[in-house]
């Protein structure tokens, strides 16, 4: 079982002064940083662009940092270059539009970067069944993409069972992340379920005490 990792997500930090937010990851002793970059159609609302992720890796105290870069785009494969390009870690694309899921996902690691596949909540597991042998993660949103501060779906325990049922069966080693709604009280369920990978974003940024937080998600 993988241990538990904390990837704050920087939608939740002060958008006049993301360097400054990104960098209360390695000041915590994290490793990774979680940047959600939207594009007013795949969801309503607009984010950060190439320019933004590479502006923040040319930081000399992020230069250690993971770029848990997820990509909530109509048009994906169309902007994995430009990403990896500004230095993310890893790239995640959401398996609902249409375009060429493993092409991407094989184009993603031909770019040096380690890659992820997505499931909005209405999503199934089935539909990234076959994917599961050619990915890094696999990311299950517990909201519907597009905003912060939501509140968490519980029904979706039953889709991380199952991811982690056939990584124990496949023998696979992808991480099992999940995104929304992770706080103190839902992320154990997650954890439970079969996760270890724990995206938070106003539980970590809006915590009075970031520290504790970061203790207890390590302790899960
Ligand atoms: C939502 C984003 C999330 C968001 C989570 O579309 O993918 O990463 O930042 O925010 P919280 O943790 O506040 O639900
Ligand atoms: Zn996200």
């Amino acid at each position: 079982k993988l241990a538990p990792l904390l990837a704050p997500s920087l939608l939740a930090g002060d958008h006049a002064a993301l360097g400054d937010s990104a960098e209360v990851v390695p000041h915590h002793g994290l490793s990774w940083l979680h940047v959600d970059i939207m594009d007013a159609h795949f969801v309503p609302n607009l984010t950060f662009g190439p320019e933004v992720v590479a502006a923040l890796r040319r930081r000399s105290a992020l230069a250690d940092t993971f770029f848990d870069t997820h990509l909530m785009l109509d048009e994906p494969h169309r902007y994995v270059e430009a990403f990896a390009q500004a230095g993310s870690s890893l790239i995640s694309i959401h398996i609902e539009p249409s375009y060429d899921h493993a092409g991407t996902l094989a184009r993603i690691r031909e770019l040096g970067c380690q890659n992820g596949i997505v499931l909005n909540p209405d999503t199934p597991a089935e539909a990234v069944e076959s994917l599961l042998d050619q990915v890094d993660l696999v990311l299950v949103m517990t909201v519907q993409p597009g905003f912060g501060g939501q509140s968490f779906r519980t029904s979706m325990m039953p889709k991380i069972a199952q991811l982690d049922r056939w990584r124990q069966e496949r023998g696979l080693n992808f991480r099992l992340e999940v995104d929304g709604g992770v706080d103190l009280t839902t992320g154990p369920l997650c954890r439970e379920a079969g996760a270890d990978t724990f995206v938070a974003g106003t539980a970590f940024f809006k915590a009075t005490d970031r520290a504790a937080f970061a203790a207890a998600v390590a302790a899960w």
